[in-house]
């Protein structure tokens, strides 16, 4: 599939940058044509002014008096035809071939004989009267000649040309294929892994249901552990298709905007009030260290979100008897609030630390799901994080402890303000 969308756009670059070759080649070939009509223009004004000192027009009709010295002059030498016209349009004098013998009034171009002349003529004046016309006819030769040699040039680098841009067609579509690819990727392994994740619940709440209905036949008395496995496991169900909803959520906010603020003191606070009894329950201290006021520019539920997750994990990994801290510092000079969760639980190693935001990983798979949590937790994290414009950092030594940083910008807005 990536491989036909792949040639699908090297085929597309080619295309076009041929075109644009082409183009640049039509565009070239004007500007030339252009450039070389102006400059024989030029030139055919540099000679009229010069002849027209050598032109006698005292007598009864103009004649040239001192033309071979003019003639003689660079410009004049690659001039076709100079001619003088009576007042009436008849031809008195020339030099070099005939050309046309006519005076040519409305025109800059002709053709004679297969060749091109551009003309320029004017009147010759005696006492500020017409006296007769000068006529001056210079072939084009030149200017096809250049305009011609910028197409053959052009199309002999046409085939290099083109092979270059097919060359960089293939690179510039491979670079394009290549995000794409590697989202459909990790696309394709977030719905297998999702899949695989439901389907142990749903396997379970099935085989149980289907255990329920044998006893039930039986008319036995011992429901409550089938009926405790079942809705726990549609718990979990529920859990993870909310985590997938949210997460989903998150992916589609792609810019952060700064419209809320909320003091992250009393998210925290109230946090640790909320976990406080679960850590009594299992034996394992919370403790608040520094907890410093600062306003987030973030929602009170992403902040809960960020902090219910980590203490959760916090718990989940830490032995009765472990301790767990939590610092929240505000530091003025950066602008960034840091909340530090540091627990003396069992660790993660250090290969595993980069994979630990991924959607689904988990560091010991093997763990009973029923038990275990589905990997959810910190790619939720990260994504709120990264919602504040923020980001996690992780360090950990196993069978020692870890420790979560999360680090917020200050908001820029009041405390109170939500997003609209
Ligand atoms: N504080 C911690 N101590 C040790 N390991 C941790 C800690 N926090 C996370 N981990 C490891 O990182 C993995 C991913 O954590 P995450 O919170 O994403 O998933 P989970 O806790 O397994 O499931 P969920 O949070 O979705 O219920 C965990 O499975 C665990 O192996
Ligand atoms: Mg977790």
């Amino acid at each position: 599939m990536f491989k036909s969308f792949q040639r699908q756009i090297a085929l597309w670059f080619l295309g076009l940058s041929s075109l644009v070759y082409l183009a640049c080649t039509c565009v070239g070939a004007l500007f030339i044509f252009a450039s070389q009509s102006h400059s024989m223009d030029e030139e055919l004004r540099v000679v009229a002014s010069q002849i027209g000192h050598a032109i006698d027009v005292s007598g009864e009709n103009p004649t040239f008096r001192d033309w071979l010295r003019v003639v003689e002059t660079e410009p004049a030498r690659s001039l076709i035809t100079m001619q003088l016209f009576d007042p009436d349009g008849k031809l008195l004098e020339h030099y070099g071939p005939v050309g046309i013998p006519k005076l040519l009034k409305d025109t800059t171009e002709f053709t004679e004989n297969g060749q091109q002349m551009r003309i320029r003529q004017g009147p010759l004046l005696h006492k500020g009267l017409p006296v007769g016309y000068l006529q001056l006819e210079l072939p084009t030769r030149k200017r096809t000649e250049v305009t011609t040699e910028f197409l053959i040039t052009m199309s002999i680098m046409a085939p290099f040309v083109i092979l270059g841009f097919a060359q960089i067609g293939k690179s510039v579509s491979t670079m394009a294929v290549k995000p794409i690819e590697q989202l459909v990727a990790t696309l394709q392994r977030f719905v297998a892994d999702a899949g695989h994740e439901l389907n142990t619940p749903a396997s379970i709440i099935q085989a149980r249901a289907q255990s329920l209905e044998r006893k039930l036949k039986k008319e036995g008395n011992k429901y409550e552990e089938d009926l405790q496995i079942i809705s726990k496991s549609a718990e979990r169900m529920g859990y993870i298709v909310k985590d997938l909803m949210l997460l989903a959520e998150l992916d589609s906010k792609t810019q952060y905007k700064s419209e809320s603020a909320t003091d992250f003191k009393s998210v925290v606070e109230s946090a640790i009030a909320e976990f406080g009894e679960r850590f009594e329950d299992k034996d394992v201290l919370l403790q608040s260290e520094i907890i410093e006021s600062a306003n987030v520019g973030a929602s009170q539920d992403t902040l809960r979100g960020i902090i219910s997750n980590l203490l959760e994990n916090a718990l989940k990994y830490t032995q009765p008897n472990g301790l767990v801290t939590i610092n929240c510092l505000h530091s003025t000079p950066t602008n960034e609030v840091r909340l530090i969760v540091k627990d003396t639980g069992i660790g993660i190693p250090a290969d595993c630390l980069p994979y630990i935001f991924d959607r689904f990983y988990r560091v010991d798979q093997s763990r009973d799901r029923t038990s275990g949590g589905s990997g959810l937790g910190l790619a939720i994290v990260k994504a709120l994080v990264e919602t504040a414009a923020g980001h996690v950092l992780v360090e950990s030594v196993p069978s020692e402890g870890t420790q979560f940083t999360v680090i917020l910008p200050t908001a820029k807005v009041p405390v109170g303000t939500t997003n609209s």
